[in-house]
């Protein structure tokens, strides 16, 4: 079900609020807590469940609760059933799933006075374990390097020995073609062990200022070609300014060219690239940048959206399903999350969110 109450711009300063001591309370809960009157209507809401939906300061006042939590009778909306539930959200930006309990309040007679529902996005909440899966896939990752390493150099050896042969071959021996497929066999080993070695032991990163148009330019151009051959024509929504993040901006190119390659792949036929960029401005939490590559592809089936994370996992048949997890590292190690949601119209989005710095760094070096 979509929220149909008033988005926040995204980019847009929230007014100021009430700085009671309640209020500042309530405002620093990391759960979101709507207060409803007797007639089930929104009196008073936190800046959490705001910042959840994505809407403007205010703008859930006097709503009936079950336009805030979709499905929601009343019996639950008083509080009375006293159970946890699910609500699907779909925000302007995301698919978001909230778990609310809700409370009855009473006054000082013990009257009925409406309720109190608290609400966090279980999706958020799950981001814990799915930390805990890349935890455990970087240790399997290092065994998986040890190994890469050791099948690296016999590999060479092996590469080396098949060329050798193939060069004493006469240039119309039909076994030269069979030595070729050999040796593009093996490229393709190597190929796949160079991406296992980067998801088990990534390159230390040279954090640094940096700027994320100078990024997306620079992989726009390293992409100009490929771009061009696969008819996919790029479309640029660049924020006016964009705050500076830290990170090393290599790792990053090499993030945005894995999501702008798999954007391409998407789009056999040809299509739209578009890449937007813009600020997400929070007062309780660090603002973030973010970077969002769209296509107007084939998208992601549903019950694939949690596997494309997963290492080795690839629909492509010349694909090493090491983009993706290799890119959510990077971006994790730089205190950031890659997203990924299909687009109404068809085609998929991908966002990398990094963390606004708290004290603005200086420009980057040139
Ligand atoms: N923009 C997209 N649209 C549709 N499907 C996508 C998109 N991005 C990723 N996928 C799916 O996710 C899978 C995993 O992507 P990932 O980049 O990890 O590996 P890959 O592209 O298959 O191989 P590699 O990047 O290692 O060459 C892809 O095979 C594809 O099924
Ligand atoms: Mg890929």
């Amino acid at each position: 079900m979509r929220t149909e109450i008033a988005q926040r711009p995204p980019d847009a300063e929230a007014p100021e609020r009430a700085s009671t001591l309640p209020a500042l309370v309530l405002d620093s809960l990391e759960m979101g807590a709507v207060a409803l009157d007797r007639e089930r209507k929104v009196v008073y809401a936190n800046r959490r469940i705001e910042e959840l939906l994505g809407v403007e300061p205010g703008a859930l006042l006097s709503l009936p609760g079950n336009r805030v939590f979709p499905g929601a009778d009343a019996r639950w909306l008083k509080g009375a059933a006293r159970e946890s539930r699910d609500f699907h959200i779909e925000t302007g930006e995301r698919d978001l799933t909230l778990r609310g309990e809700s409370v009855p309040m009473r006054d000082e007679d013990g009257e009925f006075a409406g309720s109190v529902v608290i609400a966090e996005a279980i999706s958020e909440t799950e981001d814990g374990e799915f930390q805990k899966k890349i935890d455990r896939l970087v240790s399997l990752g290092e065994l998986s390097a040890y190994v890469a390493h050791e099948i690296r150099n016999p590999l060479t050896g092996i590469r080396t020995t098949v060329q050798f042969v193939a060069s004493k071959l006469k240039p119309r021996d039909p076994r030269r073609e069979d030595l070729d497929d050999v040796i593009q066999e093996l490229d393709r080993i190597e190929q796949i062990i160079t991406g296992l070695l980067m998801f088990a032991r990534p390159p230390q990163a040279r954090s640094q200022a940096c700027d994320l148009h100078q990024v997306v330019e620079r992989t726009l151009d390293l992409l100009d070609l490929q771009l061009r051959d696969s008819k996919v024509n790029v479309h640029r929504e660049l924020a006016d300014e964009l705050p500076l993040v830290i990170a090393d901006p290599d790792l990053l190119q090499q993030v945005l060219l894995n999501l702008c390659l798999n954007a391409i792949q998407a789009m056999p036929e040809g299509g739209d690239l578009t890449l937007t960029t813009g600020v997400r401005r929070y007062r309780t939490r660090r603002s973030l940048v973010d970077v969002s590559i769209a296509d107007t592809g084939v998208g992601i089936p549903k019950e694939l959206m949690e596997k494309i994370f997963d290492p080795f996992f690839t629909t492509r048949s010349m694909g090493t399903g090491l983009g993706l997890p290799i890119s959510v590292q990077i971006v994790r190690d730089a205190g950031g999350v890659i997203t990924a949601r299909n687009n109404p119209g068809g085609g998929a989005t991908m966002r990398v969110s990094l963390p606004v710095p708290a004290e603005p760094p200086g420009k980057p070096e040139e």
